[in-house]
């Protein structure tokens, strides 16, 4: 079954990283396109994949296209070549705020599933969310599911929800970094090395993160469980509360949503 990966950049390389590693897959059978030759060079000798710039020519014989172009590629892009791609292929989606409507309108009566993956799928420890569009059957959504298992969980939503899942768990990552960069920065403030202050912040976020899912317990219930009265914790929870730790993050996924709707048409 060959798999084209049209833009392959950042996240598409990550996926078939995933793909080869997991066995989804095999090298002999994805094609990768970009934009340059050096980008193509690279893939091929770092993956060992086929690369090329020429993506009427990714997409000949393709049984899955994965597209991981910027959002606002996506439409001309697949105007120009969304011919090619064969009537009975699964094209799959990464592109934030493209929605499977849009890219059925480039590419016609063809099975589209949505996806929305976050930058952990580098180490295969991501969380991709699925929206299937119209044509898809549940079978192609499952083969989607095993695509995306390769580089972490996989959890299937309604599309209506994709950019909330963009604002959450897509941009997520980033607003977790500040969190471990400001925890790390707090273990200096109070005289530990800057490596083991990173390294004491990034796992507690980890294992905090870890324990929420792992014991299926409210985060509330377990924060009640680390934070003894009168001790060092409830101090600590309070200053937190004077920042506004829970507004300034509620307000952060929320914004990140607001604006995920509006990336198509950007030059993002
Ligand atoms: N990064 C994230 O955390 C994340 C998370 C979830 C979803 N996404 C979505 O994933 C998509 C890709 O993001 P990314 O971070 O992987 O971006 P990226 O690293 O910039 O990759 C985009 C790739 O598209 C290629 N490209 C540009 N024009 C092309 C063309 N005409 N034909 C073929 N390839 C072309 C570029 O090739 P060159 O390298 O040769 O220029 C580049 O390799 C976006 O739609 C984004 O919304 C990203």
């Amino acid at each position: 079954m060959r798999i084209a990966v049209i833009g392959c950049g950042q996240i598409g390389e990550a996926l078939i990283r995933g793909m080869l590693a997991a066995q989804f897959t095999s090298r002999e059978e994805v094609i990768a396109s970009s934009r340059t030759e050096s980008r193509s060079n690279d893939l091929k000798q770092s993956l060992g994949i086929k690369a090329t710039t020429d993506n009427h020519l990714a997409l000949d014989g393709a049984a899955i296209v994965v597209i991981t172009l910027k959002p606002s590629m996506v439409g001309p892009i697949l105007s120009s070549v969304g011919t090619k791609i064969a009537k009975d292929a699964l094209v799959i989606s990464v592109a934030a705020g493209v929605s499977t409507s849009d890219i059925e309108a480039c590419v016609g009566r063809i099975s589209v599933v949505r996806a929305m993956p976050n930058l952990p799928v580098i180490i295969r420890q991501g969380i991709t969310c699925l929206a299937r569009g119209r044509h898809a059957s549940s079978e192609q959504l499952q083969l989607a599911s095993d695509l995306f298992s390769s580089v972490g969980r996989v959890m299937v939503v309604q599309e209506q929800h994709m950019d909330a899942v963009t604002g959450l768990s897509g941009s997520g990552p980033a607003f977790v970094f500040m969190v471990i960069e400001s925890m790390a920065e707090g273990g200096v403030n109070v005289g530990l090395p800057r490596a083991v202050a990173l390294e004491l912040a990034a796992q507690t976020t980890a294992g905090a993160g870890a324990m929420v899912v792992q014991t299926g317990e409210h985060p509330a219930k377990l924060k009640d469980e680390v934070t003894t009265p009168a001790g060092c914790t409830v101090d600590g929870i309070m200053q937190l509360e004077e920042g506004g730790l829970r507004v300034a993050l509620i307000k952060a996924v929320s914004r990140a949503a607001v604006r995920a709707k509006g990336l198509a048409g950007r030059e993002s």
